[in-house]
Parts: structure tokens; sequence; C-alpha cells
């Protein structure tokens, strides 16, 4: 039997998966908020990406025509009545995307992949509405459109019987028969699986330590006394425009400070770790957009006395040998006071991952742009059972919230 060339073929395959692609992190946009500078970018990005694969296959269908059409009548009819409208979708949908960030208020430059600026359509402003309804509608319309598509497929092979769908198949192989109908899936779930977690519900969660400072609640309350500024803050963030700028990265100098201390018997031991080193990315004016990543060298842990420090690595305090780091991350902060901020995330700590809550403040000048510097200073309660930290006899007298606290001075990166 005739079939589609290989060419043809491969990019029916590679097309369809990432237009499954675009769709699952298309629907997300929206809600990202000023997280969502990256996938903005990869999202107009693999979708200039299906334009222009879509306009090579139209080019490789008047090079290497179709093979014949297998079935007349209405039903032919139908068939390619489906296809031209998905020919519709697959260019309607990044000609109505791009045109969309063409018309927007606020001009966000696109880099396709980081490399190739993407120019703006000349449109007029009044343009943008349309565009922007577009893009959501003709995800559905295509949505059904493939719905039929598929159905028509699924007709020939399992009910007809006429072999048609091997026109669409390298090979005759059941292999891929259904490996490739499953790159659709495999993009749609790739779609979702690069989304950022959602962030935490605001209300308080069980496992935080009950001793939160006062100062923060009163901060929250002062939050929640203010329905009005958070009504207006969330239709913002409904509407939320394409963020014009990545969250900044900030560089740790020299000279920072993480410091533990717990209660042991009526007295206070007190130590720091000197060697650890932390990731930071955030626009402090959109705390959403955190991405906080420290790493502690446990081994450089020290409470200022030699008996005690040889205790630290071994297997009832940090187990070092086994679990030579302990790592904090955290997706997003909130504000909750001026300058002062709360993260929730996921610290591990010899092997084990808990969620963790840290709180902190930022102070320094107004700065922006390059080398801006924030201090940063802040603190978290950890549970140390949970972690397995202190189990042997000499712990006997530990208190079982050790308290770290943490300063340092942070440059701007770019
Ligand atoms: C290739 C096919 C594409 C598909 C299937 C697609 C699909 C989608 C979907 C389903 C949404 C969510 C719409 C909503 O719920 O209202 C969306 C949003 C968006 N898309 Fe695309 N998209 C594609 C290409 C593009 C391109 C090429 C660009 C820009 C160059 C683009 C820019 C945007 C923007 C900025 C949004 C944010 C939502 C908005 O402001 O309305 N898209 N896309
Ligand atoms: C499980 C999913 C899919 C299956 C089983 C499938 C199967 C097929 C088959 C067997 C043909 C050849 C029809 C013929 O020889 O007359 C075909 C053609 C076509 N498919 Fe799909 N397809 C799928 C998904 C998609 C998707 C997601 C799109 C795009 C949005 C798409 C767009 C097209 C187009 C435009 C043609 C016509 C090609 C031409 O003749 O120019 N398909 N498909």
């Amino acid at each position: 039997m005739q079939r589609y060339s290989r060419t043809a073929i491969f990019l029916h395959w590679a097309i369809a998966a990432l237009l499954a692609f675009q769709i699952a992190v298309g629907w997300a946009l929206e809600d990202l908020g000023a997280r969502g500078f990256a996938l903005y970018q990869l999202h107009k990005s693999v979708g200039i990406t299906v334009l222009a694969l879509t306009l090579a296959r139209i080019g490789v269908r008047y090079w290497k025509p179709r093979p014949a059409k297998l079935e007349g009548g209405w039903q032919g009819a139908l068939a390619s009545g489906v296809h031209i409208g998905l020919y519709a979708f697959m260019l309607g949908a990044p000609l109505t995307g791009w045109a969309l960030v063409s018309t927007a208020k606020v001009k966000v430059p696109t880099l396709i992949f980081g490399v190739i600026p993407l120019p703006h359509l000349p449109l007029p402003a009044a343009a943008h509405g349309v565009a922007e309804n577009g893009h959501g509608l003709l995800a559905w319309l295509g949505i059904a459109l493939v719905a039929l598509h598929v159905a028509g497929a699924l007709r020939h092979h399992l009910l007809i019987r006429d072999g048609l769908i091997w026109r669409m198949v390298p090979g005759r192989s059941t292999a891929l028969l259904v490996a490739l109908p499953a790159l659709i899936l495999v993009g749609f779930v790739a779609g979702r699986a690069i989304l950022p977690a959602p962030q935490a519900t605001p209300a308080p969660i069980a496992a935080e330590p009950a001793d939160e400072t006062a100062p923060a609640n009163i901060a929250e309350a002062v939050n929640a006394a203010a329905p009005a500024d958070n009504a207006a803050a969330n239709a913002t963030q409904a509407t939320a425009d394409e963020p014009v700028d990545p969250p900044p990265a900030w560089t740790v100098q020299p000279g920072g400070r993480i410091g533990f201390s717990v209660g042991n018997d009526g007295e206070t031991i007190s130590g720091s770790f000197s060697k650890w080193t932390a990731n930071i990315v955030m626009d402090p004016d959109h705390p959403d957009s955190a991405d906080i990543a420290v790493t502690i060298d446990m081994a450089s842990a020290s409470v200022g006395d030699a008996y005690k420090d040889g205790m630290l690595p071994g297997d009832e305090f940090f187990g070092v040998a086994a679990h030579p780091t302990a790592t904090f991350v955290a997706k997003g902060a909130e504000a909750t006071g001026p300058n002062a901020y709360r993260a929730r995330g996921t610290l591990t700590l010899k092997g084990v991952s808990k969620p963790q809550t840290i709180r902190f403040t930022l102070s320094g000048k107004d700065e922006t742009g390059k080398d801006a510097t924030r201090k940063v200073s802040g603190s978290a309660t950890i549970a140390r059972a949970p972690f397995g930290v202190g189990t042997g006899d000499s712990s006997g007298g530990l208190g079982p919230q050790v308290a770290l606290t943490f300063a340092f001075t942070a440059k701007r990166q770019d």
C-alpha cells in the first residue's frame, strides 16, 4: 500500500506530541504569575517550532504528494475536512499566540530557546482581544478535531480493517503503532511535569512547629485584616500578564553564617556550619518567584568544643559518612509583612526529607539592577527526631527543637 513519506510521518507525530505539550503548558501559564517567565519563553519557543514544522510539513506534502485517498463519499469528505481543520489548528494556534504577544500592552521580548529573537508582528493593539480569545479557543477546536480524527483512524483500523493506519506508522510495526500515539500523551504529561508545584495554601499547616514567633503571626493578622488589598492582588494575579523579566538570581557573599542552637539539660549548645552554599532566585516584589536551594556540608558543623565536635559527624547525630550534605529547597515564598517572608520547602537531612518552613527578612537599600545587595536574615525551628538526629545515650537531655538562624549578604547577579 502507498504510504506517507518518512518525513511526513516524522512530522505528523512530532507535531502532534508538541501540540499536546503546548496545551498542557498553555493552560497553566496565566496562573503562574511571576514564576512563569521561563515557561512563557518555552511555550513561545516550542510554539514557533510547531509553526516551522507545520510549514515544513506542508512543503513536504507538495514535494512528495500524500497517498491517494482510500475512501470517497461523505466519509472521505469528512476525513479531508478534518485534515484541513487540523492544518488550520496547527497554523492558527502559533499564529494567534504570536499575534497576542505582539499586541500585548507590555511587549515582552521573546528569545526562541534563549537564542533567536522573535520579532513582534506589526498588528494593531486592537487585535489583542481577538488573538487572545482565538488562541484559547483554537486549542479546544484542535482537541475536538483530533478526537474526530482519532475516531476515524480507529474506525479504519478496527471496523473496516483496511490497514489505513499503516500509512502513518513506519514498517507496519505494532510497537510503533503503540509508541507513536503514546508520544502525544508523553507530550502532555511532560508539559504538566515541568510546571512549578502549586503554591502552598496560606492556611497554617499542622506540621508547623507550635512555637511560631509572635511577630510573624501579627503580620499575618495584618494581612488578613486587609481583605480589599488582597482581593485587588488576587485580581491582578488572575489576569496576570506575561512577566517582563526573569526573577533575579543572587550570589551569597562571603561572611554569611548559618547557626544552630539547642537546649541541653538547661544549657544551650550553639554552633554553626562553616561550609554551605545557596542558589537563590527571587524577586522581592514577587516572592512567589522564589527558587531557593541551600546545601550544607554537615561535616563543617562545630559547636566550639573539640569533644562534642568529634561526636557530631557520627551516626548518633549527623551520620556524615552516609549523608555528607543536608539540603533545603523551596519553590516560592510568601510575604508575611513588610520585607518579611516565609518559604515552605523541603529539608533533607540524614537522608530523611520533611516539609520545613523558614522565615526571613530582607534589608538594605532598595536599589535594583546588577550588584544590588540585600541583607538576608532568618530562622527556622527544626524538630530533630524525625530526622534521627540525637538518637543515642548522650542525647537524653537534648531539647526536641533545634533553632536555626542565618544571616548573609546576597548580591544580585544581573
Ligand atoms: C503551537 C501551538 C500552540 C498551542 C497549542 C498553544 C496553546 C495555548 C493554550 C491552550 C493556552 C491557554 C489559553 C487559555 O487558557 O486562555 C496558551 C496560552 C498562551 N500562549 Fe500559546 N499555544 C501555542 C503557541 C503559542 C505561541 C507561538 C505563542 C507566542 C509566540 C504563544 C503564546 C501564549 C501566551 C502568551 C499565552 C498566555 C495566555 C494569554 O495571555 O492569553 N502560544 N497557549
Ligand atoms: C492517536 C492519534 C493519531 C492517529 C492515530 C493519527 C493517524 C493518522 C492517519 C492514519 C493519517 C493518514 C490518513 C490517511 O491516510 O488518509 C493521519 C493523517 C493526518 N493527521 Fe493524524 N493521527 C493522530 C493524531 C494527529 C494529530 C494530534 C494531528 C494534528 C493536530 C494530526 C494531523 C493529521 C493531519 C493534518 C493528517 C493529514 C495529512 C495529509 O494528508 O496531509 N493527527 N493521521
